[in-house]
């Protein structure tokens, strides 16, 4: 429903001066077209959309670049975007409340929250201000900058994703994170060791002694070692953040029967991209349920696609984790949001193999 500003009910009035109240448009990096990082634009004045009843405005004061943000702006997802251009990236974000919509419980103006948006969503964080819906948003604790707190969402919600909503890890199971010197691998290991579970990784030789610190009880360098006589097990589940033929052999081979073999390569987007979205997701499907059906009957194990979803409680349990400081992701570099385009540059050359931040002045 849209109010008329005469109309505007005595109690949501103050909720939609205080986001109307500081601005109706903000600066944004867009993208109006797929390509290299030059295709970036800073634009002074990007509209700020009235906000639905469930969302909340949020002044950004920090967000992470993840790999989807650098492939999306090379055409990753195109047969979803393109028709919608232009948009803007950006999944994860922190920063303070600037508004709420109607219906906002939890959350008021001045708060400082991070959190992220779902995978599709087109207007994204790369911008002052950004639109989150309240169950994409908590609290952020206080010990945490901005910059360290916007490194974490997305990347452990899709941990969370995959091991608490898809393999239902339990105290005391073995899960095995193929690639865990990564973000979303780090995350992994730390909410796997924050609910007792013993945790294996593969990573390179600059990630040992990380994911070792987080929790981790063995990695093996994928750099230096064989993986498939180092590894001995009988593993619960594998995440595989890597998705190649090897680590999908090496992840299927040490499961135990029944485990699951998660990984975060599915092909959903990329065979629609190829394909179109009619056809290729319906041979997404396709390729996805003959996998189950093969994996099911050659090793008695689950195969999966996890991707990253909005999930409250999980968000919930990731700021309670973080606040302890039982999970971190560390921040290599930061750029300021003016410098996107430079931060997209170094992220792809591999310059920068770890997380790199965009601050806003
Ligand atoms: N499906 C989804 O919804 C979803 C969500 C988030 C991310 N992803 C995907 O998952 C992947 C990881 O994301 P991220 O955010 O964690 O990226 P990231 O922080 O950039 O980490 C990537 C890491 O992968 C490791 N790596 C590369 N090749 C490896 C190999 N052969 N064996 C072991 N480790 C290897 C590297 O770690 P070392 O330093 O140890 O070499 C690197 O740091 C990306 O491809 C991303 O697009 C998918």
């Amino acid at each position: 429903m849209r109010w008329s500003s005469g109309s505007v009910p005595q109690g949501l009035r103050q909720r939609f001066i205080a986001h109307r109240s500081i601005a109706t448009s903000c600066r944004a990096v867009v993208l109006t077209r797929f390509g290299g990082p030059e295709v970036l634009e800073i634009h002074p004045a990007v509209a700020i959309p009235d906000l639905k009843p469930r969302e909340v405005l949020v002044r950004s004061r920090a967000v992470s670049v993840n790999p989807l943000d650098t492939r999306m702006r090379a055409g990753y997802g195109r047969s979803i975007f393109k028709p919608l251009l232009p948009l803007i990236l950006g999944r994860d974000v922190s920063g303070e409340v600037a508004g709420v919509g109607s219906s906002v419980k939890s959350l008021v103006v001045g708060q400082d929250v991070f959190g992220a948006l779902h995978p599709t969503a087109v207007r994204g964080t790369y911008a002052d201000y950004a639109v989150l819906s309240e169950d994409e948003l908590t609290l952020k604790p206080p010990a945490l900058t901005h910059v360290e707190a916007s490194a974490i969402p997305f990347a452990a919600l899709t941990a969370w994703r995959g091991l608490m909503c898809t393999a239902r890890l339990e105290k005391g199971e073995r899960l095995l994170v193929l690639g865990g010197g990564g973000a979303v691998g780090l995350a992994a290991i730390q909410l796997a060791v924050s609910i007792g579970c013993r945790v294996s990784t593969t990573c390179g030789c600059k990630s040992f002694d990380q994911v070792i610190s987080t929790g981790a009880e063995q990695a093996i360098n994928y750099e230096a070692e064989d993986i498939e006589s180092t590894l001995k097990g009988n593993f619960d589940a594998v995440l595989d953040t890597i998705g190649s033929e090897t680590t999908e052999r090496i992840g299927t081979n040490v499961l135990r029967k029944d485990g699951y073999y998660m990984t975060l390569q599915g092909e959903a987007a990329s065979l629609s991209d190829s394909y179109g979205f009619a056809v290729g997701i319906p041979i997404a499907t396709s390729i996805l349920l003959k996998k189950q059906f093969q994996y099911r009957n050659s090793h008695e194990i689950e195969y999966r696609w996890v991707y990253m979803r909005s999930d409250a409680e999980g968000l919930d349990e990731i700021r309670r984790l973080s606040e302890a400081g039982k999970l971190k992701i560390p921040v290599e570099k930061t750029f300021l949001i003016t410098e996107a385009k430079e931060a997209h540059e170094a992220k792809e050359k591999g310059r920068i193999p770890g997380k790199v931040v965009l601050e806003f002045d």
